[in-house]
């Protein structure tokens, strides 16, 4: 590639699509699925049966709604309630209901990488909990972690639900913790939801639902690219796949070509070349045991002080602090 075809990678997205369609084999970040229709196919997602996480987790904050808030209050001077990815604040909103109804001294912060999430988040808050004093942010997580720093007038509890975490390997994960941890002081909470290792079949259900929800989901990523980056993906000839290794608790998706072809994407001058049945890996979604959370919390600094289950104990939902702090 000479000096006058070198597109400018003047944007995050436009780099990170470069750079994965670029190696072998093929990926691309699961971040990107989020623009406003994946963000409203994450919601459909969400209400699936087969997505069991999200019931799962509701559960949990509906059964120990008490014993969490009164865990968040701690000896009590008031917190901060920062939460990462917080999408439509479903089952937020449950915790948030009771901390404003039973007067907790709190702010409620939700951070999304999306604004649309965060401006229909607040919209809705202050029209179903006017009570609850809500101040949202845009950012990704590790940009924000630097934020976050800011936030040390007093007692904070970071949330990360909706196994978000498992988007990230655990090398990632690990980093993402650490980072968590540095922005922690004594008495902090970090309070995180972990989907756990269990029937293979449920899991795989779970990524690959017979209403096609999924598969458009991951999709979406191509037709991002072919909007915003001028690209010229046949989506259809893309095929959904889900693997699920119950050794490693690892679930990833993939986009598979079904013929050989070649794409272009002007934006950044590029033809990619596909051979039948090439993948584009797009997605983890990590699953864990108590073993495994334990070996991450630990790398990263923290110890796990309590953890909530739903009553199948397909979910599990910790609390951490700093390890010495
Ligand atoms: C956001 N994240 C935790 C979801 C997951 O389960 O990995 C995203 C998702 N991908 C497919 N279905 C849902």
């Amino acid at each position: 590639m000479n000096n006058t075809t070198k597109p400018t990678l003047d944007t995050a997205f436009k780099k990170d699509v470069f750079e994965g369609l670029t190696q072998f084999p093929k990926y691309l970040y699961s971040k990107y699925f989020y623009d406003e229709k994946g963000d409203k196919l994450f919601q459909d997602i969400m209400n699936m049966p087969e997505y069991y996480l999200t019931d799962c987790e509701f559960d949990i904050l509906s059964l120990h709604t008490e014993a969490i808030a009164e865990f968040f209050r701690g000896s009590g001077h008031g917190f901060d309630l920062i939460e990462l990815g917080a999408g439509d604040g479903k089952k937020t909103k449950i915790l948030l209901k009771y901390l404003g109804e039973n007067d907790f001294n709190f702010v409620y912060r939700p951070i999304d990488i999306s604004q649309n999430a965060i401006d229909s988040l607040t919209k809705t808050l202050s029209n179903e909990l006017p009570k609850v004093d809500v101040r949202g942010e845009k950012g990704e997580y590790f940009e924000v972690l630097e934020r976050v720093q800011e936030y040390n007038t007093r007692k904070k509890v970071i949330m990360v639900l909706g196994s978000n975490i498992g988007n990230l390997l655990h090398k990632r994960a690990i980093e993402f913790l650490a980072k968590l941890k540095d922005s922690m002081r004594e008495g902090d909470l970090l309070f995180m939801g972990f989907d756990q290792k269990k029937d293979p079949e449920t899991i795989l259900n779970a990524y690959n639902d017979p209403h096609g929800i999924t598969a458009t989901f991951n999709k979406n990523i191509l037709h991002r690219i072919n909007r915003e980056l001028d690209g010229n993906f046949p989506v259809d000839d893309f095929r959904h796949w889900e693997s699920y290794n119950p050794e490693s608790g690892t679930a990833k998706s993939f986009l598979v070509a079904e013929k050989p072809m070649e794409v272009t994407i002007a934006a950044l001058n590029l033809t990619v070349k596909f051979d039948a049945w090439e993948t584009i890996h797009t997605e983890i979604s990590q699953k864990y045991d108590d073993q495994v959370v334990e070996w991450l919390a630990g790398e990263a600094g923290l110890d796990i002080e309590t953890s909530y289950t739903d009553p199948k104990g397909y979910y599990k939902n910790y609390v951490f602090k700093r390890i010495n702090a």
